[in-house]
């Protein structure tokens, strides 16, 4: 997307114009020119104002005028909403013009920009019918804008399509080394010091959990660091992903149907990549450093076994009583390797469980961590990055759902009751005293119908979180 502003739309190259309105039809800034004369036809197609409304009218010079509602009380978040309707509403517009932006509120640049940026995706590599489409060309017309505004929206659209893509990517083509290596050029070319860990260096490095878990599959696991230290950094973060490539279940195999989609299983591991990626582009003034756990949960005769003990880089013991409970092993090892980096703070996202999208949704991922102050930050940070989030307890006196007969502790909990809780306790025992947060995106990262300005299929939740977050310590 190309995004350049003008002072009036004199010059203007679009044929389509997105305009805001308040409920009750009231003009939102920038928008009376375009108003002036459409009320009757804007009431014949019961449009009010209200949020999630679009109306789509011809005017007399043959532009396409798109109306889209923004509701009593607009935040940045509504604005990134009607933005991406707005979008949608003429999605074959090569070139569109708004005065969105012009909304008075702080944000509203990058939030108008998003919108339409993050509405643009579309996945057609494998469609033999896709066409090139050109760049869309976004004109924010009237209006003060900030130039900068427009360009930390651009690095944090390109990072979040970077992840949908690579969730949206077919298990085929994402072996573990594979996808590593893709991140790792990507990362290098942005100027991050990239390191990747082969199978070899796995085994050497005593990551059980990731050694475990890949091997059943002829494509071996892969884990994938980047490190970027920004100008007099205020904090050191680590960021830790789940990396599944696909998640078949291994020898506790899945159902078919609930293995449809189980190619999104690595979205942990790309959105901390990308977000690492997105704030080294944006020179933020802190130190990243991201692991990502890419392997493949597959069965074969060289898969792990219920029953089977594997010990994980920290030395702690786990009984795998279940093969698809495979994320909280690889990252058993990852966040015992981060930790081992004495961060302010580990985040860690992952496609966790199907018992946390049995709670919150496919909207909403839940939250878990060691340190109070520390899940405020992450719960502040998606709530400025438009990502939602929800708290959900780990009571250190649960930590019996998680004991085993033969090692320090299973890797399933009680039935199917309290799964979530159950994966994030397993977790909590490798992350030692480091203020740490998990983020179960099972639900987010990847919707079976689109929204506003996402799309079906992956979403690349967390990035925006994970940007957000790192910018709150600026
Ligand atoms: N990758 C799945 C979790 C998942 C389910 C993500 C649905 C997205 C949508 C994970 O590895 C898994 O299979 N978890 C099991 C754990 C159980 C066997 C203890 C689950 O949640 O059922
Ligand atoms: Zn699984
Ligand atoms: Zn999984």
């Amino acid at each position: 997307m190309n995004v350049s502003h003008l002072k009036t739309s004199a010059r203007s190259l679009s044929s389509s114009v997105v305009v805001g309105m308040f409920d009750g039809r009231r003009p939102a800034p920038g928008t009376s020119t375009y108003a002036r004369g459409q009320s009757a036809a804007l009431a014949a197609l019961e449009f009010e104002g209200k949020a999630g409304q679009v109306a789509v009218l011809t005017a007399p010079d043959g532009r396409r005028i798109v109306f889209v509602g923004l509701g009593d009380e607009v935040d940045v978040e509504l604005l990134r909403q009607a933005a991406g309707l707005g979008r949608k509403a003429v999605a074959g517009a090569d070139a569109i013009a708004t005065t969105l932006h012009q909304v008075g509120l702080d944000g509203a640049i990058s939030a108008t920009v998003e919108g339409f940026g993050l509405a643009d995706y579309r996945f057609e590599r494998y469609k033999s019918t896709a066409k090139t489409r050109p760049e869309l060309l976004l004109e924010l017309v009237g209006g003060t804008v900030d130039t900068s505004d427009i360009s930390t929206a651009l690095i944090t659209i390109d990072s979040v399509n970077l992840c949908r893509d690579l969730v949206n990517e077919p298990a085929a083509a994402k072996a573990p080394m594979a996808i590593a290596e893709r991140l790792a050029a990507i990362a290098s070319a942005g100027g991050l010091a990239v390191e990747i860990w082969d199978s070899a260096r796995l085994g050497a490095e005593r990551m059980g959990g990731m050694l475990g878990v890949g091997q059943g599959s002829d494509r071996p696991p892969a884990l994938l660091k980047l490190h970027y230290r920004g100008r007099r950094p205020k904090a050191k973060l680590a960021l830790v992903g789940k990396g599944i490539v696909f998640d078949s279940g291994g020898l506790s195999l899945k159902p078919a149907d609930m293995m449809e989609a189980m190619k999104d299983d690595m979205a942990g591991g790309a959105a901390v990549a990308a977000a690492t990626i997105a704030i080294a582009s944006l020179g933020l003034p802190i130190e990243v450093i991201s692991f990502s756990a890419f392997a493949e949960n597959l069965p074969s005769g060289t898969a792990q076994r219920p029953g089977d003990v594997l010990e994980a880089r920290n030395g702690k013991t786990i009984e795998v009583l279940n093969t698809d409970a495979e994320g909280r092993l690889v990252l058993a090892d990852a966040l015992a390797l981060a930790a081992e980096a004495e961060p302010d703070l580990i985040v860690d996202l992952a496609t966790l469980t199907g018992a946390c999208k049995i709670a919150l949704g496919p909207r909403i991922a839940g939250v878990f961590g060691n340190d109070q102050p520390a899940i405020d930050r992450v719960l502040a940070a998606g709530a400025a990055g438009g990502e939602r989030l929800w708290p959900l307890p780990l009571p250190a006196d649960h930590r019996p759902m998680i004991d085993s007969d033969v090692a320090d502790m299973k890797n399933t909990g009680q039935g199917r009751y309290g799964g979530a809780i159950a994966a994030a306790l397993l977790l909590n025992e490798f992350v030692g005293e480091v203020p740490w947060v998990h983020v179960d995106i099972a639900g987010p990262a990847f919707l079976d119908k689109a929204e506003q300005y996402l799309p079906k299929g992956g979403t690349g939740f967390g990035v925006r979180t994970l940007v957000e977050l790192a910018r709150s310590f600026g």
